[in-house]
């Protein structure tokens, strides 16, 4: 009888794994019927009718904390279609539903979905080594709706088809400066209070070829309130006040998609305003880059650099650049290089550049070649790998006969040689590669030039495989 009980328990435990792994593996479409019915104190939940544990061969039940309901997640998020992990160390559960992602911290009232700081009623909190999460929180984040009904004590958690669709939302969400450029990976954020650093800011987002993002306060600020020889000026109080937190009137949608942050301010007393630790309080940048910049009247930026490192521990905060409306572009980005940033622009540059570089090897030698950007560069490198055999020719280059002709880019031909070009000498097919300088042909069509072993070149003969770097 034992036996055939653990049979049973078996089976039913496939017949278990396979119904919620298909569940998962069918995704969230599949999830739109779902209905899910907690009751406190009862560790088995209703799942569109059918019955299962909440918290599988542990028997834990929901629980209400400060009027909020709290249940371990796993097994409900995994109905749902989402994934739930743990990281031990920083003691957060990481929730993901499709696109969007909820942290939660063990103790910790605030929460992060999709990056963006959300204040909890009440924290999560461990029962009997179980972590138990708001529940209401994470549905509604996850567009799920939920019903309390005080009478029954349950919780009714039900697909919500009337949110719309957030995925298409633009990256960031604020008229006044929101640009078409949705791909950047970097935003410029900044607050002005007169316009010098927005000036500035504007400079930085084109020479980074970057978003731009305009930190406006919820309560503007008015010529009385910045007269800072005025003791009880607004910006005067919220600087004595290192608690002051000034509000900001829009969120940045989807800051996850941000690497990098340059971030402006003017200088106020020493420091930045305090509209700006607002500003670092709302999102979690742990694993960005920051760019800190500002405009002053002549104080550096420096204090401030060590109030961001300060409120952003996880951050990467690279040195500040004090700069004023007039900084140009090019200063922009010298400090911006300085700083270990390249925008996109550069990044596909190079890019390209590297898919064309190839390689000559001969016993322990190596020659690197840069390739052009023309018909016949293309031509050559689509034949490669090759073997080639090299000969001097005239103690100005060596040259190589191919298999098969290149294509002649009639536009790209003409060359004056010098030592390191590599160039198709049309009229006879073959590969030169020169270690002197020649005269000018018409009949050289440049393939490229040697970026590293040129001093191999003079001494090179015999057998070459040529391949792609
Ligand atoms: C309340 C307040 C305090 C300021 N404190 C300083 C300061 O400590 N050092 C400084 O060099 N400039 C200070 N300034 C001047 C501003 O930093 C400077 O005018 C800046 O360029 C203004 O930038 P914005 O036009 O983007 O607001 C202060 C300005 C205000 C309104």
């Amino acid at each position: 009888m034992k036996k055939m009980l653990s049979v049973l328990l078996v089976l039913c435990c496939i017949f278990t794994m396979c119904f919620t792994t298909s569940c998962a593996a069918q995704g969230i479409e599949e999830e739109n019927n779902t209905v899910i019915v907690l009751t406190i104190g009862n560790p088995v939940m209703t799942v569109n009718g059918s019955t299962a544990e909440i918290d599988p061969g542990r028997g834990t039940a929901p629980v209400i904390e400060n009027d909020r309901t709290l249940i371990p997640v796993r097994s409900l998020i995994e109905t749902m279609g989402g994934t739930v992990g743990w990281n031990e160390e920083t003691q957060t559960a990481i929730l993901t539903y499709g696109e969007d992602e909820i942290r939660l911290t063990l103790n910790i009232a605030t929460a992060y979905f999709n990056d963006q700081a959300q204040t909890l009623d009440v924290a999560p909190v461990s029962i009997n080594d179980r972590t138990m999460l708001p529940i209401r929180f994470i549905s509604e984040s996850f567009e799920f709706a939920v019903e309390w009904n005080g009478d029954a004590q349950t919780v009714t958690i039900t697909k919500n088809a009337e949110k719309e669709d957030t995925t298409s939302q633009p990256a960031v969400d604020n008229p006044a400066d929101t640009q078409e450029n949705t791909q950047s990976q970097a935003i410029v954020v900044h607050f002005s209070a007169t316009g010098n650093t927005k000036a500035l800011a504007q400079t930085i987002a084109q020479a980074a070829d970057a978003d731009l993002w305009e930190i406006i306060p919820q309560e503007p600020y008015t010529t009385e309130d910045l007269n800072y020889n005025n003791d009880d000026c607004r910006a005067n109080i919220e600087m004595k006040d290192e608690t002051s937190r000034p509000a900001i009137s829009e969120t940045i949608e989807n800051i996850e998609t941000y690497d990098t942050i340059f971030l402006g301010y003017p200088i106020w007393w020493g420091t930045m305003p305090r509209i700006i630790n607002t500003f670092l309080e709302t999102y979690d940048l742990s694993g960005k880059t920051i760019l800190p910049f500002c405009t002053s009247g002549g104080s550096g930026i420096s204090a401030s650099v060590s109030a961001i490192k300060s409120a952003c521990p996880n951050a990467d905060v690279k040195e500040g650049l004090r700069g004023t409306s007039s900084t140009t572009a090019e200063q922009a980005k010298e400090w911006m290089t300085e700083n270990g940033y390249e925008n996109n622009e550069t990044n596909e540059t190079s890019q390209i550049s590297e898919e064309r570089k190839i390689r000559l090897s001969w016993e322990d030698k190596e020659v690197i070649i840069a390739m052009e950007n023309n018909k016949t560069a293309d031509d050559f490198i689509s034949k490669l790998p090759m073997t080639v055999v090299f000969e001097d020719y005239n103690n100005t280059e060596k040259i190589a006969y191919l298999d098969n002709e290149l294509v002649k880019d009639e536009e790209a031909a003409g060359c004056q040689p010098e030592p390191g070009t590599f160039a198709l000498y049309a009229p006879w097919g073959n590969l030169a590669l020169f270690y002197q300088n020649w005269s000018y042909s018409d009949d050289l069509v440049p393939l490229g030039s040697i970026e590293s072993g040129a001093e191999y070149v003079e001494f090179l003969e015999g057998t070459i495989y040529a391949e792609i770097y």
